[in-house]
């Protein structure tokens, strides 16, 4: 029974970074909103009292710019308690089951290194706490290629069910994947044309304007084809290319991300692009020779009925121009107007721009003549969904409130994860040259290539104050 409301939850590393600036808040966040109803029970190494991790809590939504309601922190502070111990120490879990007392059916959050994982699931399953179907809810990264996933959910599924597990992977709790779906399906007038008979190619930005600044020590042995791509990237390039799913639940959802990815080839490390921006070899943490990529651009094949022929352009880059992730579809191009004059500019391809980040929204770019006939241009239709009726919960929000409910939807499934390390394990076994970049650019001009036959890269779609 994996699907069972929690009675508590239960975070390892409540002392980390993950922690301080994202659970706090995130579950203040759920208290606020009426949702939070079960104690919150912190285990780390470090020595620490209930009022101490309480103070902690504070200083960290604070930091955080979240303005503190003090009647909605009380109530959220009253649920937090501390159980101190080593991971690998048999009386954290004893200790652990003492502060459960008749909560039977927590839910665990392991905000620890995925080293630690095993250590951790091992010690609850051999106090007996995991042995009616409690979840376990991880961070990434799962492995670090296609051998190291397998090891690990070899690892886990050791204590655990499948069913148990729930991998966060913090895209699938954005409103703007939501919409995404949600669009393509509930609109006719997109549906038919949805695929190659009608694409030229599908365009996913990844854009941020800041680099890896305290992250150095994480980040240098992973760089960005793991740290966004294979997990990230690759769940919202499913997002724009699964059919429809038949029902709500979980495994089908899932299905349908299984059949997009069943469908790529291995990517191809002719058709990817890695760059650096200079000055991370600064970076503390980072190594002076290091050949890390701060930016990845990478050409995906869906090679089925729907989307054969149809390149999907992947790129992300730290330091570049802007913050900014979106979905751009691009048209294939309508032929020469013969009613119009001599020499009159061909229209352009058809656009629509689905907003993830910062903020949601969509945008259509039509070609329309205006009323002189010489104006022929493009022309934006363009919704920003916090102009109308505001931004939903957060993902961090979104996630833990499942987690706890028991909705694994938002969760991705270890076939899953498997086929996307297949899917890039080429590129990692044979990367190719890395090019440096200046920050704040577009990335390395090499990029450009990847997209030469599609007019380049589109976009992106700027906050209207920066157009
Ligand atoms: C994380 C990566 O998973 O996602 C970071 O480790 C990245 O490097 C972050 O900056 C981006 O998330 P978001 O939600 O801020 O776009």
């Amino acid at each position: 029974m994996s699907d069972h409301q929690a009675d508590a939850l239960v975070i390892f590393g409540i002392t980390g970074d993950l922690a301080r600036k994202m659970t706090f808040r995130s579950l203040y966040r759920l208290e606020q909103r009426g949702l939070l109803e079960v104690p919150v029970i912190g285990v780390a190494v470090d020595e620490m009292s209930d009022e101490q991790l309480r103070e902690r809590a504070r200083d960290s939504i604070k930091q955080t710019g979240e303005q503190l309601d003090e009647e909605v922190f009380d109530r959220f502070a009253a649920r937090l308690r501390y159980v101190r111990g080593d991971f690998g120490d048999e009386q954290t879990y004893s200790g652990l089951t003492d502060a459960l007392g008749e909560q039977k059916h927590p839910t665990y959050y392991l905000e620890i290194p995925p080293s630690l994982f095993a250590t951790v699931v091992a010690g609850l399953a051999k106090a007996g706490l995991l042995s009616d179907g409690q979840r376990v809810v991880v961070e990434k990264p799962f492995g670090h290629d296609l051998e190291s996933a397998r090891q690990l959910a070899a690892d886990l599924h050791r204590h655990l069910d499948e069913s148990q597990l729930y991998r966060i992977d913090h895209f699938l709790g954005k409103m703007g994947l939501e919409e995404i779906l949600y669009l393509r399906f509930a609109n006719t007038m997109l549906e038919p044309v949805w695929n190659r008979n009608y694409l030229a190619c599908v365009q996913i930005t990844m854009a941020e304007n800041f680099g890896v600044e305290d992250r150095g020590h994480f980040y240098d042995p992973v760089g960005a084809l793991r740290d966004v791509v294979v997990n990230h990237l690759l769940q919202l390039l499913a997002t724009a290319a699964m059919e429809p799913p038949s029902g709500r639940d979980p495994e089908t959802l899932r299905d349908a991300k299984r059949a997009v990815f069943r469908a790529m080839p291995d990517a191809d490390p002719a058709h990817y692009i890695r760059g650096q921006y200079d000055g991370y070899r600064d970076t503390e943490g980072v190594a002076k020779d290091s050949t890390t990529e701060t930016f990845a651009a990478v050409r995906f094949e869906i090679d089925n009925w729907r989307w054969a022929g149809v390149p999907f352009f992947v790129r992300t880059g730290k330091h570049l121009a802007v913050r900014q992730t979106e979905l751009r579809v691009l048209f294939k191009r309508p032929p020469r107007l013969h009613f119009l004059p001599e020499g009159h500019r061909r229209p352009e391809p058809n656009q629509i721009v689905f907003k993830v980040d910062p903020s949601t929204g969509i945008r259509m770019i039509l070609d329309a003549q205006r009323a002189d006939k010489t104006g022929a241009n493009e022309i934006e239709f363009d919704m920003e969904f916090a102009q109308e009726g505001g931004e939903g919960a957060t993902p961090y929000e979104v996630l833990l409130h499942a987690a706890l409910c028991g909705d694994a939807t938002h969760f991705t499934r270890q076939d899953n994860v498997e086929e996307s390390w297949r899917i890039v394990q080429p590129l990692l076994d044979s990367p190719p040259a890395l090019h440096p970049y200046a920050q704040g650019s577009w990335g390395p001009e090499a990029a450009k290539k990847l997209v030469a036959g599609y007019g380049g890269w589109h976009g992106p779609w700027l906050p209207s104050d920066e157009e």
